[in-house]
């Protein structure tokens, strides 16, 4: 079965599975986050994990993901809230201090990347759309069309890392002065004659499509509150597991984790030592480093390859 803007039928694994359920040290019992439910492949192992008696408190921005949800999820009753939102409203659908466990598995799903008609994927021709939220107005196409070369430049190199980004905007204002850039491969195609990358094996068009969606979505604030959320949301002792997919977003995860983690805070922009206050942290990194997929993952779920995956523990 496929659906227009739905989610498509093809065979889902979710990104280091087994990894996730051991840092969530899941147990019989409890409240649980699903933060961002996809195609529920962790949900569903956490439900699993979780019973017979768990709950769990699922999130997807995405009506279509939601939808699944419903149909997929619906052996385990009322052990599952569906809510739609972003999950930086997360305090909305739950207490603080209330759940001992949350998940964050970041990015767009296979499946939004799979249906051409969603915009996310250079490589199917579809409309240039990119809402994860399909009852928000601002669409990539917007973007394209909209913004001044030098905000598409910007953009591209803030949140694409995009060292052609000039020559990129250059191109595309070129061509929308002819007419509008409406679709993924014309864009693509666009990118790809402007800043040819012969021999590598990245689609030159992969941080402009990168750039646009975390525009689209507001992808970095979203998670900057996100994180917050999710900490208020935790119990002491509970965790939060992070799954990040480039390195805007990890450095995101990892500032915030060392900010909460810090036992001192200090005044002004830089860390002087002379400067600082001491203060309790309010989380600690289970390890210092991110965990990476193995090769089997990787080999078996290519979309793994760049998948890291961090864990912090909230404090009493
Ligand atoms: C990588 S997928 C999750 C896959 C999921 N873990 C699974 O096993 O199928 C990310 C999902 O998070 C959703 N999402 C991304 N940002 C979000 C946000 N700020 N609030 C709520 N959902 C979000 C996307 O719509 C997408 O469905």
């Amino acid at each position: 079965m496929m659906r227009r803007t739905g989610l498509s039928s093809s065979p889902h694994l979710p990104v280091m599975l087994g990894e996730v359920l051991d840092a969530l040290q899941l147990r019989p019992g409890g409240l649980w986050l699903d933060l961002t439910l996809g195609r529920c492949g962790h949900a569903k192992a956490l439900l699993d994990r979780t019973a017979p008696d768990g709950r769990l408190v699922g999130v997807d921005r995405d009506t279509a993901a939601l939808e699944w949800a419903r149909d997929f999820l619906r052996e385990y009753g009322d052990r599952v809230r569906l809510e739609h939102g972003n999950y930086s409203e997360l305090s909305r659908w739950v207490p603080d201090g209330s759940c001992d466990g949350a998940l964050m598995d970041l990015g767009v799903s296979s499946p939004q990347l799979d249906v051409a008609e969603r915009g996310f994927s250079f490589q199917r021709e579809g409309p240039l759309d990119m809402r994860m939220d399909l009852t928000q107005h601002l669409t990539a196409a917007e973007l394209v069309n909209g913004l001044s070369e030098q905000e598409l430049a910007k953009i591209f190199w803030d949140y694409g890392e995009e060292r052609a980004s000039r020559r990129i905007a250059k191109a595309i204002d070129e061509a929308r002065r002819v007419s509008p850039i409406l679709t993924t491969l014309q864009l693509a195609q666009l990118v790809e004659k402007a800043s040819p990358r012969a021999g590598s094996r990245v689609h030159p068009a992969t941080r402009v499509f990168q750039a646009l969606r975390m525009v689209v979505n507001d992808e970095s604030r979203s998670l900057q509150s996100g994180l917050a959320a999710a900490c208020s949301a935790l119990k002491p002792g509970g965790r939060l597991a992070v799954i990040t997919f480039h390195s805007i977003e990890d450095r995101i995860v990892k500032s915030f984790g060392n900010l909460m983690s810090r036992d001192y805070d200090f005044e002004g922009p830089v860390d002087d030592p002379e400067l600082r206050r001491p203060k309790k942290p309010v989380l600690r990194w289970l390890r210092k480093k991110a965990t990476m997929p193995g090769e089997a993952e990787i080999a078996q779920n290519p979309r793994a390859r760049s998948a890291q995956l961090r864990v912090l523990e909230k404090l009493p």
